[in-house]
C-alpha cells in the first residue's frame, strides 16, 4: 500500500505496510447501512473493517513523516480551539486554522496547519481517527491532503493537516457568495480527484475510499485538488480476491447504489 510517492517515500512506506496489513485485513460479516442524516458521512465503530484498539495507538509511531503533537501544542497554535479559527465542521468534529512553527518545538517547519478535533459525542471516534492516521500515515501524493501529525492523549483524538488555502470544493460550489469557478478549473480539479483515486486503487495494496464528495476534495491556493478524509477508507481486494464485502458506509447520494444495495466493493 502508499505507491504513490516517491521511491524514498516508498520505501518507508514498504518497510511499514507489512504491519499495516495486519490490521487492515480484518473482514466486517455483516452488510447494514449505518443511519445517517444530513450529507454528512455515515459510519459505525462497531464495524471492524478498520482497526480500532486503542492499543494499535503504539504502533503509530512507525509512521517517522508524521508528527505526535502533544495537546498543548494544539491548544496553543488554535489558541486553546478559539472560535474565530475555525474552518469547517464536519461528522468527526470541528476543524481549526493553526501555525506551527520551532515556538511550537524546536526543529519543526514553519506551515500553515489545519487541526480536526474528534467530537466525543459524534458518531465517529477512535476507529476513524486511527483508520485515518493509518493511511494517510502512510500514503504520500500530490493529490492527497498530507497529514502532519496526530494526538492522541487521554480520549482526545486530533488530526493535523496541511492547510488548504482554498477550502474545501463543496465550498465553491454551493456558497452563494463564491464566485463561480471557471469550466477549465473545474476539469483541472476533476482531473486532480482522479488522480488521487487512481493513486489509491493502483497502490500495492489497493485502497477503496468510500467517502468521495465535493467537501472532501479540498483546494490548495492554485485550485489543486486534494483528497481528505480516509476515515471509512478501507484496504481493497488483494491477489486473486475479485471484491471486498463490507459493512456499508459513505455518504448518503454520493455512495454507489450498487455498492449500498449489496455491500459489495470491486476495483475495475
Ligand atoms: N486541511 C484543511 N485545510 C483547510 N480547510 C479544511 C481542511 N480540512 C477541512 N477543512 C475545512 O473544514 C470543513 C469540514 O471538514 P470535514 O472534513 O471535517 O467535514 P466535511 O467533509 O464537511 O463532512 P464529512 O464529515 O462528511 O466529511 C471543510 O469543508 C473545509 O472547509
Ligand atoms: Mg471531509
Amino acid at each position: 500500500m502508499g505507491n504513490c510517492g516517491t521511491r524514498e517515500e516508498n520505501a518507508v512506506v514498504a518497510a511499514h505496510a507489512q504491519v499495516q496489513q495486519l490490521h487492515l485485513l480484518q473482514h466486517s460479516a455483516k452488510n447494514a447501512l449505518a443511519d445517517r442524516k444530513h450529507n454528512r458521512t455515515f459510519s459505525d465503530i462497531s464495524d471492524h473493517s478498520t482497526p480500532g484498539k486503542i492499543e494499535d495507538t503504539k504502533d503509530i509511531s512507525i509512521y517517522n513523516n508524521v508528527i505526535a503533537f502533544t495537546l498543548f501544542e494544539l491548544e496553543t497554535i488554535t489558541k486553546s480551539f478559539r472560535a474565530d479559527y475555525v474552518l469547517g465542521e464536519g461528522g468527526f468534529g470541528t476543524v481549526y486554522k493553526g501555525y506551527i512553527d520551532e515556538n511550537v518545538r524546536v526543529g519543526l517547519k514553519s506551515l500553515p496547519v489545519a487541526v480536526k478535533v474528534l467530537n466525543k459525542d459524534g458518531h465517529q471516534g477512535h476507529r476513524e481517527w486511527l483508520t485515518e492516521v493509518n493511511f494517510l500515515g502512510q500514503l504520500r501524493h500530490p493529490n492527497l491532503v498530507k497529514l502532519i501529525g496526530y494526538c492522541c492523549e487521554d480520549d482526545h483524538r486530533l488530526l493535523v493537516y496541511e492547510f488548504m488555502f482554498r477550502g474545501s470544493l463543496e465550498n465553491h460550489l454551493f456558497r452563494k457568495t463564491a464566485s463561480p469557478l471557471p469550466w477549465a478549473t473545474r476539469m483541472s480539479i476533476a482531473l486532480g480527484a482522479a488522480k488521487g483515486l487512481a493513486c489509491l486503487h493502483n497502490a500495492e495494496r489497493p485502497v477503496i475510499y468510500r467517502d468521495f464528495k465535493t467537501s472532501n476534495i479540498l483546494l490548495d491556493s492554485d485550485y489543486t485538488a486534494k483528497l481528505s478524509d480516509f476515515g471509512l477508507a478501507k484496504a481493497g481486494p488483494e491477489g486473486d480476491e475479485t471484491h471486498v464485502s463490507t459493512r456499508v458506509m459513505g455518504t448518503y447520494g454520493y455512495a454507489a447504489p450498487e455498492y449500498v444495495m449489496t455491500g459489495t466493493v470491486l476495483i475495475l
